[in-house]
């Protein structure tokens, strides 16, 4: 079941539109990690964390008499799987825990949405930290399967089946567990079962919960609203640093190709709402990331951003026209874009 999800959880980080899956596998590998962090505790020989713990001093010895003959038979792990085991844990723990944090501070979602607000100056760190532990644990992952492949082509190790019963050929060293670690044991693979049920018909639950607060433009900025939703839609002020608006302030007159200009009372209104709420100013992912990839140029429009580009690299030009009318209609694929929001979950579009 963790090897299902933590495999389901990877194949869907490609795609910003199915985080809601990749955060649901993400909460199913907690709780079973959480699961095998107590059973540690449960005194169950060779997977007790004391049994592992035990183990460990003994690697720089095991790794020196790797290639000699008498190198020891172990039962249960031996020095530097029962290292591995250890090590998978923390880097569960670790990912798990750097992408619940992620998702509260990037998408105010989840347990930690409330950290949003205050902490959004740590969202590229935590991203950095979620993307580098969870290669290192792909790295783990491969090794170990190589490992056991290696295990079993060329000491015919039935290590497999043994995971499985507890049982390891050719020795009479059985794993039997007491009444308590059974009942322990069922209770884990029926919650998980469950959990995987309930994410599966209500992926919106208390975990993905958005908790972002819609724009209201008409009440924000009745200016704003009125004097550039005229022709397009209301593009929210935080898609743009100040630099930018202050320059298409200045240039009403040619915007774009029209003549935008506002009577001078209302452009100083729109001049002022734009500069108090740009990129500068707003926690939000798209901001936070528009400001981080700048470049030397003063973006003229969100579509000329490089973060922009970088997001819609992979969509075409035919399909932008053919199937979704211009780009810069964000609405076509943004549907909560007209309340001020661009959450990954809300992307409706076909790869
Ligand atoms: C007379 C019509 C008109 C008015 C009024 C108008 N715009 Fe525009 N705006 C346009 C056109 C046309 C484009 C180019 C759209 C395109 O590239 O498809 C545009 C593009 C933009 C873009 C760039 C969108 C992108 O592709 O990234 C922004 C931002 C923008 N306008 C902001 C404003 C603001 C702020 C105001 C109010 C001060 C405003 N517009 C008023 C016609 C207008
Ligand atoms: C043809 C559909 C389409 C249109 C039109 C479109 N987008 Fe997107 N946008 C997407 C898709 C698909 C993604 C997700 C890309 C990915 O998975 O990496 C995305 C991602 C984004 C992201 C990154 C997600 C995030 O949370 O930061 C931002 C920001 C964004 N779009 C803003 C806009 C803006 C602003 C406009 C209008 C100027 C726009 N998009 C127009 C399809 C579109």
């Amino acid at each position: 079941m963790l090897i299902t999800s933590v495999v389901t959880s990877y194949v869907l980080i490609d795609k910003e539109n199915q985080l809601t899956e990749h955060v649901l596998a993400g909460h199913l590998v907690a709780l079973l990690i959480s699961f095998r962090i107590i059973w540690g505790f449960l005194g169950v020989k060779c997977s007790g964390h004391e049994d592992l713990l035990r183990k460990i001093p003994q690697v720089p010895m095991y790794f020196k008499n790797y290639f000699n003959k008498n190198r020891g038979s172990y039962m249960g792990h031996n020095p530097a799987s029962a290292l591995y085991v250890l090590s998978i844990m923390s880097l569960l723990i670790l990912v798990t825990l750097s992408g619940s944090l992620l998702y509260g501070i990037q998408e105010n979602s989840g347990i930690f949405a409330g950290l949003n607000e205050n902490y959004s100056d740590w969202m590229l760190l935590i991203e950095s930290f979620h993307k580098i532990s969870t290669t290192v644990l792909l790295v783990f992952i491969l090794s170990h399967v190589t490992g056991v492949i290696l295990n079993l082509i060329f000491n015919g190790s039935d290590v497999i089946l043994g995971m499985i019963n507890g049982k390891r050929r050719g020795t009479d060293f059985d794993v039997v567990l007491t009444i308590q670690q059974h009942i322990f044991g069922v209770v884990w693979i029926v919650s998980a079962l469950s959990l995987a049920t309930y994410f599966y018909y209500n992926p919106d639950n208390i975990l993905t919960e958005d908790k972002s607060i819609e724009i209201d433009f008409r009440r924000e900025s009745y200016e704003t609203s009125s004097g550039c939703g005229s022709c397009h839609m209301v593009y929210p002020a935080y898609l743009l640093p100040k630099q930018s608006w202050n320059e298409m302030m200045d240039n009403l007159e040619n915007h774009f190709g029209k003549d935008a200009s506002r009577p001078e009372e209302e452009a100083q209104l729109i001049r002022e709402y734009l500069m108090n709420n740009a990129a500068e100013h707003s926690t939000k992912e798209a901001a936070v990331k528009i400001l981080d990839r700048l470049g030397e140029k003063t973006p003229a429009a969100i579509t000329e951003t490089n973060y922009w580009r970088e997001k819609h690299k992979d969509i075409t030009k035919e399909q932008f026209e053919a199937d979704y009318g211009i780009k810069s209609d964000c609405r076509t694929c943004h549907k909560t874009i007209r309340d001020g929001l661009i959450q990954d979950k809300d992307i409706k579009f076909k790869y």
